[in-house]
């Protein structure tokens, strides 16, 4: 694991673009796998910025996101899906139609997850995967116990993940209680990984992806044995290593 050590997110959000744009001008289709959350926004942005200034063309790519929740209507801006629309579609100027996320509404789940796998497949496999990490080690919403070979499926939130994502939902209201996500073995398929972790309170799950054992207690330390994983910090949250 390459680990970069930035001084803030702002610069890690610089560095990950970068990175980025470099293993995407290498191929004519470029496929990106895309992740929510708060911390990737940086890279999007001065993704976005590369894209203006032309240093990425988008015009053939085509982007997969990693996650989202069961029963949550697409338009809800709580979902990944307008979620991704709103942070990676709109900004880079996607064409809608190449944005897929996994669809939490499906009558069919299973037959959806599988649909979701053979669609990465024919894309030709994601180049570079943009993850974030869990306060418990989870990428994508594979939480801990999740098996290292795992394709898209339904899962089940951790308690610990629906409380860190109470912030997102009104009081009272309920927050999901499932979700469908690619698993572990379809995000070590991606040619490249790239980790983003800004801010002390993911300081003990980064270090536990980057320097504790390989664990499925900690799922993001699957990356470790991935061939180009690329991990980028800001100081706050490599402070444990
Ligand atoms: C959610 C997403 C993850 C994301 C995590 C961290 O659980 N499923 O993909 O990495 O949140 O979010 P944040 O970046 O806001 O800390």
């Amino acid at each position: 694991m390459e680990v970069i050590i930035c001084q803030d997110a702002d610069e890690a959000g610089r560095r990950a673009a970068r990175r980025i744009a470099a293993i995407l001008s290498r191929t004519s289709d470029p496929v990106l796998g895309v992740a929510t959350g708060s911390t990737p926004i940086p890279t999007y942005r001065a993704l976005a910025a590369l894209v203006a200034e032309g240093a990425v063309d988008v015009s053939r790519m085509s982007a997969f996101a990693l996650d989202e929740y069961v029963g949550m209507p697409v338009d809800d801006e709580r979902s990944y899906a307008d979620t991704i629309r709103r942070t990676v579609t709109e900004p880079l100027g996607l064409d809608p139609s190449a944005v897929h996320v996994p669809d939490g509404m499906a009558e069919d789940l299973v037959a959806g997850c599988q649909a979701y796998e053979e669609a990465i497949r024919e894309a030709g496999g994601i180049d570079v995967q943009i993850l974030g990490i869990g306060g418990n080690g989870h990428i994508g919403f594979n939480e801990p116990t999740s098996s290292f070979a795992s394709r898209t499926r339904l899962k089940t939130l951790a308690p610990r993940t629906r409380q860190d994502n109470k912030r997102f939902f009104a009081e009272g209201e309920r927050v999901p209680t499932h979700c469908v996500t690619q698993g572990l073995g379809t995000i070590m398929d991606a040619g490249h990984v790239l980790l983003l972790a800004n801010g002390q309170e993911k300081a003990d799950a980064v270090a536990a992806a980057v320097e504790g054992p390989v664990s499925s207690m900690c799922p993001a330390s699957i990356l470790q044995h991935h061939q180009h994983a690329v991990v980028v910090l800001d100081e706050a949250a490599a402070s444990r290593l």
